[in-house]
């Protein structure tokens, strides 16, 4: 016979969550790169539990397809009708025989609380060998909230919900958290002694304090600071969780060595991470799986979603996804990497430039204009401006390879399939679609011909003819003092200088 577990988390979430006037249960609402059930479960971990109940009801399904992804280990328990935070409990427990020792019951709704509260919550109460322990705080605005009612001589006499409170219990800003620890036989009796006696005519979990001290059990009061207990029932109420806990976050950064210029408008997910003296500059957003190196520069007006900065690198204006920017690498400003782009060292991606499933080897550049989908570009090439990899004929997407070295003139198309060899040219607007060899000029463009005097024929008095006749005397001119030497232009010629 296996040993029954020491604590047993049980989490609340069966709730619709009314007041969020939404479609998606209040539960998945997310909170800085995770739900708040999310974040309950992660924070549940500083109690040990080898075992962690959820208990579900509305949308049931949604939050346990979330659960799986989430938290696979946890046991969901179905609460098929919502009859209170009481009766939930009730459920849940119903669903284990082997019940002993602590169990920790966490609202769902309630992100915020950090590991080292939770553990002193326990420790109080194992150490106390209480029946019962809530977390509480002293808050500016107590409405709503769940009020803690002590006796003259300060020992918790009763929790007492707002509506059922007595104008004076109204007046009191000690607050009931949604948190709490309670010695398993102890709470399993009293659940079953729940009257739904009570304005909403629910089942109060709340209510098992009076219950435990009416028969002589210890309960007690854990003091929390207010941000911890801040619980989420509508909008306004996330956002100002989203607040608190982005400057959570970003203090925690900038206490590692990372410089966040502007932590304010600095929107960092709990499941980024950072090295030190990465700089983060204003209204910047890393989310998902993002990592940004040491050194690197990420920001102003940035949003990098599951995307990795190398060390050194610099990427500014820029919307980035599932992309991997390698070190010392340059991107933007306003530039749009796409998933599976992939900077090499060095490698640079400049203004309004889109790239998709590309790889771009160490040092190669894509500096203006351009879309680069489903290519490879080899190391030290460069894609003049205005390029286009033409990656779609409308049904199926093909590859490009642009060879090492290569140098892909400005106003090009390259129509995949194709391949341009290492070191080899393409002319400036040229459409290329049969492989260009290794140091092959590739070019497609039409022979220019020059017209002589049309202007001043086809468009006589016109601004444009005025110049063209000034410039044809300057030239006449420069041509007397035998100064008249003609510019070859070759076809690569007229892609800009980087
Ligand atoms: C609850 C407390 C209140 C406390 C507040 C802190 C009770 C009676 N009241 O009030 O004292 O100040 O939390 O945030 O407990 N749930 C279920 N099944 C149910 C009902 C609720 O799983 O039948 C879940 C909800 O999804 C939620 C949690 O329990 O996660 C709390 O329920 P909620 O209705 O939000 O309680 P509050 O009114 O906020
Ligand atoms: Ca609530």
């Amino acid at each position: 016979m296996s040993e029954a577990p020491r604590r047993t988390v049980v989490v609340l979430a069966a709730g619709e969550g009314k007041r969020m006037k939404s479609a998606t249960p209040k539960m998945l609402h997310s909170l800085l790169g995770r739900t708040l059930l999310g974040h309950v479960l992660a924070n549940s971990g500083a109690s040990g539990a080898e075992r962690t109940l959820v208990v579900v009801g509305h949308k049931a399904d949604q939050v346990r397809e979330h659960l799986a992804e989430v938290a696979p280990s946890a046991t969901t328990v179905l609460q098929a009708e919502q009859r209170g935070t009481g009766h939930a409990v009730r459920v849940a427990l119903e669903a284990v025989s082997d019940l002993t020792g602590t169990v920790v019951v966490l609202n769902g709704d309630v992100p915020l609380l950090r590991p080292e509260t939770l553990t002193r919550l326990l420790g109080e109460h194992e150490s106390q060998g209480r029946g019962a322990t809530v977390l509480a705080a002293e808050v500016g605005d107590p409405s709503g909230l769940g009020r803690i009612v002590r006796d003259a001589a300060g020992n918790l006499e009763r929790i007492v919900e707002e509506r059922d409170a007595s104008a004076h219990e109204r007046a009191i800003r000690e607050v009931n958290a949604g948190i709490y620890a309670f010695e398993a036989a102890a709470l399993r009796e009293a659940l079953g002694k729940l009257s739904t006696d009570n304005d909403q005519g629910e089942e109060y979990l709340t209510d098992v304090f009076a219950l435990l001290a009416s028969v002589g059990r210890a309960v007690g009061v854990c003091v929390a600071p207010e941000a911890e207990t801040l619980g989420c029932n509508d909008r306004a109420e996330l956002a100002r969780l989203r607040a608190l806990l982005r400057d959570r976050v970003n203090d925690a950064w900038m206490r590692a060595g990372v410089s966040i210029l502007d932590p304010a408008t600095t929107w960092i997910d709990v499941t980024v991470t950072l090295a030190p003296d990465a700089e983060i500059d204003q209204n910047t957003q890393l989310l998902g799986a993002t990592h940004v190196a040491a050194g690197a520069i990420v920001g102003p007006d940035t949003t990098l979603i599951d995307t990795s900065v190398g060390e050194g690198a610099v990427v500014l204006r820029t919307h980035a996804i599932g992309a991997d920017i390698g070190p010392e690498a340059t991107v933007g400003p306003f530039s749009y990497l796409r998933p599976g782009s992939k900077l090499g060292r060095k490698a640079k991606v400049g203004g309004f430039v889109e790239t998709k499933n590309s790889e771009l080897g160490e040092g190669a550049k894509v500096p203006h204009l351009s879309y680069v989908g489903d290519a490879t570009i080899g190391a030290k090439a460069n894609v003049g401006a205005g390029t286009i990899v033409a990656n779609y004929d409308g049904v199926r997407k093909s590859r490009t390879t642009i060879g090492e070295a290569a140098f892909i003139g400005s106003d090009t198309v390259l129509i995949a399939p194709v391949e341009v060899g290492a070191g080899a040219y393409i002319g400036a607007g040229s459409a290329i679609a049969k492989e260009v060899p290794a140091g092959n000029l590739g070019v497609t463009r039409a022979q220019q011909r020059n017209i002589e005097g049309w202007t001043a024929r086809k468009r006589p008095g016109t601004t444009s003819a005025a110049a063209a006749e000034k410039a044809g005397a300057a030239e006449a001119g420069a041509a007397e003092a035998g100064a008249g030497a003609g510019v070859e232009k070759t076809p690569e010629g007229e892609a800009p200088a980087e």
